[in-house]
């Protein structure tokens, strides 16, 4: 079949595709070179699915079938599907943490969108980072997206027992360091925690920004807490790949449905699923693409009138798969009501109100009503105080009520392998109402900002029956993570924040009533301690680690590099 080069069409694609020139020749030719004719893709929407698959992201290993489902569905609705695989970030796998690399997936999101002949995209993700990071990428390319969350793994069970992930590992292990579960039991536990294909199936980071990318109206109505392996994915898949083709025609851009308010709903989502920590730097970072300059002061405000509904583990009972079964977030965000503004418009053409206006609430044990909540306020607060001047935050729902208020000692640790090699010390003098402090552990401490802050109990503890500890970092933690841990510390110890003066034996005070946390010394001698602080040598010199240490914010800042804020608009590439 022979090209008419002439055809115009409207799509961006079309730059590429139309032009009877030596450049659009080349296009066309290639393409066929590939197998493909006219009939295939001239005039029609190239869509790109940008594909977060890999053989070590083990989330995502349904993803080489999910995307043959998604091209269904663009093939249905007379699109062309482009299948362009980028940066997995496996969140088990990647050392030394996958938030050393959310920004380059972003960057690498956002260019391979710009460079290449696309009318819109299915952002393919679910672990972790790669939430963020593409929808990061996408808000700076501004090109029409919709995100299809992996979805969680089916719950796992292990004798009478439904397991967790990350939270019952965690658990598990620590009962087994206290001499209460056998090698065998323990082996039999690690051949059943992770039952399929999906992402951690506790409210994890996957699970809460997958909802908040839902909230935020990036996915199809209820796509967030669908289970991976289930039948409805796969449908789920092909809806989402038709329409991104009336994406592409709509020319439906981030910029037409992100405003201050879908970032309230961001917030509010994460608040009342009981939602990882991690949240909050992810939804600062993508804020600040869309040009919202989103602040701690936000989440503080919301976290204090937004109640607790998912009962879903660490904060509540529940797995992912109950939740869906329960309703899933369509159905918590009608019971939130009031608290979540349904004006916004979403991918799928219609507003929040209107797609959650047939939800219904099956189980009201695992989505309670706002009168009858898990917890009546926010499921992360955010603390100040003169130990941490730009703020750092707790989630009290997965603390310990006895840690709440409470002052104790400090027990400094500067880096995490000294943690690991002095923490089970018969002498180290840790008692129960010890601050655990580890240091140099943030964005650029880490480097790379490293889930390390549910610090681990020391032994002895563990085996007189103590199972929590305030715990005090510049680090983040695991969303599927427990316990009394105060993180994201800013300024952190690495810059010079007050985190780096504090000594063994000084007085710490956590007041969670108060949101407050201080380290009661006085000014003067900080400031002597002070003249005697350097900072650490920065850990890489070269290639993209150095990259990330020049130009990666703080944690209250979203952790993004500071030369991909909102700004100037990036032209589209010329094509001669
Ligand atoms: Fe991928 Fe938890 S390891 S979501
Ligand atoms: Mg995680």
């Amino acid at each position: 079949m022979a090209s008419n080069p002439s055809d115009e069409s409207e799509l961006r694609s079309g730059r590429w595709f139309d032009p009877d020139s030596l450049r659009g020749f080349g296009h066309r030719s290639r393409l066929k070179g590939m197998g493909y004719d006219d009939q295939d893709y001239r005039g029609k929407p190239v869509v790109a699915i940008l594909n977060t698959w890999s053989d070590l992201n083990t989330c995502h290993s349904h993803f080489p079938e999910r995307v043959q489902e998604v091209k269904r569905g663009i093939w249905q609705m007379g699109g062309f599907p482009v299948e362009i695989p980028v940066m997995s970030l496996g969140e088990m796998m990647m050392k030394p943490t996958t938030m050393l690399y959310r920004n380059l997936l972003a960057m690498e999101t956002e260019e391979a969108l710009r460079c290449h002949p696309v009318d819109a995209a299915v952002l393919m993700g679910g672990c972790d980072k790669t939430v963020p990071a593409m929808i990061m990428g996408a808000i700076s390319a501004n090109l029409p997206a919709i995100f299809l969350p992996a979805g969680p793994m089916l719950k796992a069970r292990w004798k009478d027992q439904t397991l967790g992930s990350g939270s019952d590992a965690w658990k598990y292990w620590d009962e087994r360091r206290a001499g209460n579960l056998c090698d065998e039991a323990w082996g039999e536990i690690e051949n059943c925690i992770a039952r399929s294909a999906g992402t951690c199936m506790t409210m994890g980071t996957a699970s809460t920004m997958s909802a908040i990318a839902e909230s935020m109206g990036l996915t199809l109505p209820g796509a967030s807490s669908v289970p991976a392996v289930i039948s409805e994915h796969s449908r789920l898949a092909v809806a989402t790949g038709r329409r991104a083709v009336e994406l592409a025609q709509e020319k439906l851009c981030p910029s037409d449905l992100l405003t201050a308010e879908s970032f309230d709903n961001a917030i509010v989502t994460s608040m009342a699923i009981g939602g990882s920590t991690n949240a909050i730097v992810h939804i600062i970072a993508m804020a600040r693409r869309a040009g919202f300059d989103l602040t701690l002061e936000r989440f503080d405000e919301l976290s204090r009138t937004t109640p607790v509904l998912a009962n879903i583990r660490p904060a509540g009972k529940f797995l992912m798969e109950d939740f869906f079964d329960a309703g899933g977030l369509c159905a918590l965000l009608k019971q939130l009501g009031k608290h979540i503004q349904g004006n916004c418009r979403t991918v799928n053409g219609s507003t929040i109100a209107e797609n959650i206006a047939r939800a219904e609430v099956i189980d009201p044990d695992i989505i309670r009503s706002t009168e009858d909540p898990i917890s009546p306020t926010g499921g992360t607060f955010v603390l100040r105080g003169n130990l941490s001047p730009s703020g750092c935050i707790i989630k009290p729902t997965a603390a310990s009520p006895r840690l709440l208020e409470h002052t104790g000692p400090a027990v400094v640790f500067d880096t995490y392998a000294e943690l690991k090699a002095k923490l089970n010390d018969p002498d180290s003098g840790i008692n129960a109402d010890s601050v655990l402090i580890l240091r140099n552990a943030g964005p650029q401490g880490g480097p790379g900002f490293p889930e390390w802050g549910m610090l681990p109990i020391p032994d002895h503890l563990l085996k007189q029956g103590v199972r929590d500890l305030v715990r005090i970092s510049d680090a983040r933690m695991s969303g599927t993570s427990y316990g009394t841990c105060v993180l994201h510390v800013a300024p952190e110890a690495a810059v010079g924040g007050p985190l780096a003066l504090v000594r063994n034996g000084d007085m710490i005070q956590l007041s969670i009533e108060q949101r407050r946390l201080n380290l009661l010394v006085d000014d003067q001698e900080l400031a002597e301690r002070r003249k005697s602080w350097s900072a650490p040598k920065p850990k890489y010199q070269r290639g993209y680690g150095a990259m990330f240490l020049k130009h990666v914010t703080q944690a209250d800042a979203g952790c993004d590099f500071d030369f991909l804020h909102h700004g100037e608009d990036t032209p589209d590439p010329e094509i001669y």
